[in-house]
């Protein structure tokens, strides 16, 4: 058998330095465990756009579909800001989405006990906080047609639509009931069916899907109250379904309650391929972080968390991700701590390249 394969697109800001952290990690499972990867490396975002004029060339766009997972760093930044909306940085990861077909985005927001005191909220609502958003990725207001600015009368109009079929929610609908299964047994499906036929059609394909899962617990809820609900009790929730918009605000909140946006990974998958692993693309849930870029401040962890999704759920490695997830805590209870994790009276940081070498410790130390 060969070895999986793997490409990395780095992308933009703090991309390539997380990236180069996992890449340690990558290496040392080579090493250590006996798997190792066939890696590529390519371009994404604005430097894909320095070097091409396209924030995804064709020819990675190709390898993508080929490879059997996609470690993606961040893409963006002020540089690009002025670019035409064809060409910004943020199209190269929407065309990676769309054409991977990556319909189920899974957002974890997990608290991490050495953490729990960074949340913004009360420590007793937060700790051992662990919910799943899975966010519909390729479809709803995001690409709906008909999109555009036109003119009317003497004035400009911005339109995109929000559009649903029932197979695009019913194919992420089951995903959500997987996952609920082998996690706590419930599920809460969030739309607002009390404004948009969308949402209507959402709550009948999931209700109706749900008749396939009578081991999951399913409830509804309108997703502005569900915002509400994940501030004020988020331990009531295991698995949240959602659309593509209301997946971006509401993980994003979530991400945030954890007290740690540095530390969040994300999963987007889609169909299975021939061999069975679905097409894949795993990414940390923050941004490029411009402002920091470039000074060994960033946090790799939500990186290297990425790749321990990918191997739990592109390689069946469960027990190679919970290896990792653990050095992870490992290294936090020790008391490491990147800048962003550092309160106002904070002890010294350790960077970004620190941060890496003390986790690739760690799981030395766990065999
Ligand atoms: C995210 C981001 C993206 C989105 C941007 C970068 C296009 O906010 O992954 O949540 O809106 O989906
Ligand atoms: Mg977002």
């Amino acid at each position: 058998m060969p070895n999986p394969s793997l490409l990395i697109l780095p992308g933009d800001g703090i991309g390539p330095e997380v990236m180069a952290e996992v890449r340690k990690i990558i290496d040392w499972y080579g090493a250590k465990r006996d798997l190792a990867f066939d890696v590529s490396e390519d371009l994404v975002g604005g430097a894909a756009y320095d070097a091409h004029g396209t924030p995804l060339h064709d020819d990675t766009m190709a390898r993508a579909q080929e490879v059997d997972a996609v470690l993606l760093g961040a893409v963006g930044g002020p540089k690009y800001d002025a670019l035409d909306f064809s060409v910004k940085p943020e199209r190269g990861l929407l065309r990676l989405r769309k054409e991977m077909d990556l319909f189920a985005n899974l957002r974890p927001a997990q608290c991490f006990d050495a953490l729990a005191d960074f949340s913004s909220l009360k420590k007793d609502v937060v700790a051992g906080l662990d919910i799943m958003i899975v966010r519909e990725l390729t479809s709803g207001i995001y690409f709906g047609e008909p999109r555009g600015i036109i003119e009317e009368g003497n004035e400009r109009v911005g339109i995109n639509t929000q559009r649903y079929t029932e197979s695009e929610i019913d194919r992420v609908a089951r995903a959500a009931f997987e996952l609920a299964r082998k996690r706590g047994g419930k599920l809460c499906s969030m739309e607002k069916a009390n404004v948009m036929e969308s949402g209507i059609l959402w709550r009948e394909v999931v209700t109706e899907v749900g008749k396939d899962y009578p081991d999951v617990a399913l409830s509804h809820m309108y997703a502005d109250a569900g915002a509400m609900q994940l501030c004020r009790w988020p331990k009531q929730f295991d698995v949240i379904v959602t659309d593509n918009l209301f997946g971006d605000l509401l993980s994003d909140a979530a991400a945030m309650l954890t007290g740690s946006l540095g530390m969040l990974p994300s999963a987007s998958l889609g169909a299975p391929m021939e061999n069975g692993r679905p097409k894949a693309l795993y990414e940390p849930v923050h941004g490029s972080a411009p402002d920091i870029a470039g000074q060994g401040k960033a946090n790799p962890i939500a990186c290297i968390l990425s790749f321990a999704m990918a191997l739990r759920y592109s390689f069946d490695e469960g027990a190679e991700a919970d290896r990792l997830e653990g050095a992870v805590e490992t290294v936090l209870a020790q008391g490491l701590r990147t800048a962003d994790l550092l309160g106002e009276e904070g002890a010294e940081p350790v960077s970004t390249s620190q941060m890496g070498d003390a986790i690739v410790d760690a799981l030395n130390a766990s065999l």
